[in-house]
């Protein structure tokens, strides 16, 4: 294990101005995606749209320190033959790759999930880094109603994460450990924040006994928010104050910058609450983004799969970027939307 590689890697992942495009869907979520502008789902039309992505300037110079891929794309070509890993190096980002074989049912608890993967991770690996990924993302997910979390699924979840980081480290990539509180539910925000801390807690308690480098990972968290179907709809300065509070009692300083993922917030709430967290004062680490659908969902409905449209989506990923690039500093604004 190179130490200071990782840490480099993981400096340059949270770096100040810019964040992190999440473009990892597996094969049945981007079809999903796909399903909603009408467009088939096959292997280069989902080159077509990551391509496109990949080129987009200046977002991708920028406002964006890195890209998680799917095992699919980072085997991909663009259409003049160059790697899509390299597109993204030569912007001057990290490819990365998801790594996780996705959330499954946990037995003996109905309704809860452990997230899979683990077997042959250590192997798996070293492929992907002569593949061209620096590092790597592991998704839980911890859903709330009125008996969830179990203190089971919360433990497997956390030790999962801690194995899967101890693995990356190994062969020198830097792990993002995603504990996801999921928003779905009509929980408020206390209960969020209450799930969220001991998630975290939990999660750094696993990592400190699997002799994980914090200073060589990232944190991908949830913001701690109302759940979606909460009557009382939390502002944006109570969540961007309580989740802060909620990271300053879990996260230890040594973790270089935590990278929140958008979980379902609308653009405009992804970008504001990272806005509202950035300007709230000196914090022990960097907070950027790592957002999927946040970044996404709007170039994607402006290309629609339609080649005429390639401006005007790459407009619009510039925009979004840029928007959420000024949220990592705090200098965002609603004004600044246009
Ligand atoms: P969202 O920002 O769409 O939640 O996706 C981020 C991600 O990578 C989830 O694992």
């Amino acid at each position: 294990m190179n130490i200071d590689q990782l840490c480099d890697t993981a400096n340059a992942m949270v770096q100040k101005g810019k964040g992190i495009l999440a473009a990892d869907e597996s094969t049945g979520t981007i079809k999903k995606r796909f399903d909603g502008i009408g467009v088939e789902s096959t292997a280069d039309n989902r080159r077509d749209w990551r391509e496109m992505l990949f080129r987009t300037e200046p977002a991708m110079q920028e406002a964006i320190s890195g890209v998680i891929l799917y095992d699919e794309t980072l085997r991909q070509s663009a259409v003049d033959g160059t790697p899509l890993v390299e597109l993204i190096r030569r912007a001057g980002a990290v490819p990365g790759i998801k790594v996780d074989m996705g959330a499954q049912g946990m037995a003996g608890f109905s309704g809860e999930k452990v997230t899979a993967g683990l077997d042959g991770l250590r192997n798996r690996m070293h492929e992907y880094y002569d593949l061209g990924a620096r590092f790597a993302k592991w998704r839980a997910v911890i859903e709330i109603d009125a008996h969830r979390p179990s203190a089971a699924c919360v433990t497997a979840n956390c030790h999962a994460l801690a194995r899967y980081a101890a693995i990356c480290q190994e062969a020198n990539i830097v792990p993002i450990v995603e504990p996801e509180v999921l928003m779905d539910g009509a929980h408020d925000i206390n209960r969020c924040a209450e799930v969220t801390e001991w998630t975290l807690k939990h999660l750094y308690m696993e990592l400190f006994m699997h002799g994980v480098v914090l200073e060589g990972s990232v944190l991908k968290p949830n913001m701690v928010l109302s759940g979606k179907k909460c009557a009382t709809q939390a502002g944006v300065e109570e969540v961007a104050a309580a989740t802060v509070k909620c990271l300053k009692a879990s996260v230890p300083g040594a973790v270089p910058g935590i990278a929140f993922l958008s979980g379902g917030q609308s653009d405009i709430d992804a970008t504001a609450h990272l806005n509202a967290m950035n300007a709230s004062g000196e914090l022990p680490w960097n907070l950027t983004f790592s957002y999927g659908r946040a970044l996404q969902a709007a170039p994607l409905a402006a290309w629609s799969g339609k080649p005429e449209n390639h401006d005007a989506c790459q407009a619009s990923f510039n925009h979004r970027a840029s928007m959420n690039s000024l949220a990592t500093l705090g200098q965002w604004s609603a004004q600044k939307e246009g």
